[in-house]
């Protein structure tokens, strides 16, 4: 089982986008997939529709350090309201599944959403709290249930980010093509490394940290500026790579996001490309492995050579 964390300390790079579509992709290859919604505010769960929603979610399955059904909700895909042709979509037999984000209350008195610290609260009095996500996925249980855990963070550094660090095989961090975004891109990264490395004495190590550009636009600024962010490596002390793969901005996304279904649905040909090629070269034991819906325009008998089986061995490795 692969455990994939998507971080950043800047908001709105698109953690819960690529959370969502690399999810929803590996699940239609035929993959098991368990989301993990670690981010106090609820953008993952509310992602996709549910067929299923679990009494329990996050908070629970911190606190008892184990993951149990009651925890685990279920994704609709397709959902009720979709429209398309679906007799290719989802048919590989794979799983999405959610541990939703739970730490919003509604206050009656004011009637407002709040979005609780208290979980967070609890982790800071725990001598244990860099290691509660991994304790809970990290077991025969788990491992023997799903090929791949990604786990959606809060865009700051807190308790939550640091144990989903913690429980990572690897990192993906997006980076916005903008000079400010570059910038939180460079000191967030430093700051994670350092924070995580002064874990290294209790025997801990600092995941693979693989970059990704995401909202890429073909002009001068966000040309200059993706340079750039490829120039870090030296200053990232070697930690961070680039990917090659990038991740233009495109209204497939926000589409797909309004329609609850994953980006190569709404766009099978461009959207279906990138995703592709963004998750060959992020796992590569994928490399070459389609959706059956891939290229979607064409009709299915022509669709042949891209509609491969997915294979009996559907471990997936960093
Ligand atoms: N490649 C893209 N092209 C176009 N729109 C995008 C792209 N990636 C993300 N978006 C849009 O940008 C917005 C922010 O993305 P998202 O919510 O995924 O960011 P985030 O890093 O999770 O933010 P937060 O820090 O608030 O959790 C969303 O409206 C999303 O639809
Ligand atoms: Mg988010």
């Amino acid at each position: 089982m692969l455990t994939l964390s998507v971080v950043a300390t800047k908001g709105g790079v698109g953690k819960t986008t690529l959370c969502a579509n690399i999810g929803g992709l590996l699940a239609d290859m035929g993959y098991r997939v368990l989301l993990i919604d670690a981010d106090i505010q609820p953008a993952l769960t509310r992602h996709f529709q549910l067929s299923y929603e679990a009494p329990n979610g996050l908070t629970t399955m911190i606190q008892r350090g184990a993951l149990a059904d009651d925890c685990i909700s279920h994704i609709r895909l397709p959902p009720e309201s979709f429209r398309g042709d679906d007799s290719v979509l989802n048919v590989r037999g794979g799983l999405l599944h959610l541990v939703r984000s739970d730490t919003q209350t509604w206050d009656e008195e004011r009637e407002v959403m709040r979005y609780d610290s208290a979980l967070q609260d609890w982790l800071s009095n725990r001598l244990d709290r860099l290691v509660r996500i991994r304790m809970a996925i990290k077991n025969d249980a788990v491992t023997s249930k799903y090929d791949v855990v990604i786990i959606d963070t809060q865009g700051a550094v807190g308790h939550l980010q640091d144990a989903a660090v913690n429980a990572a095989d690897m990192l993906l961090i997006p980076a916005k093509p903008d000079i400010v975004s570059a910038r939180e891109f460079i000191s967030g990264s430093l700051l994670l490394i350092d924070r995580h490395e002064s874990a290294g004495n209790m025997g801990y190590s600092i995941p693979p940290m693989k970059a990704v550009i995401n909202h890429y636009q073909n002009t001068v600024d966000s040309r200059t500026i993706t340079s750039l962010i490829r120039e870090q490596f030296i200053e990232l002390r070697g930690k961070v790579t680039v990917m090659e793969a990038m991740v233009p901005a495109i209204a497939a996304f926000p589409k797909a996001s309004t329609a609850q279904v994953p980006v190569h649905w709404i766009d099978p040909v461009k959207a279906g490309d990138i995703m592709h090629r963004l998750m060959w070269e992020l796992v590569p034991s994928v490399e070459g492995k389609f959706t059956p819906n891939h290229r979607g325009d064409l009709p299915v008998s022509q669709r042949t050579e891209n509609t491969h089986e997915p294979d009996t061995d559907l471990t997936l490795e960093a």
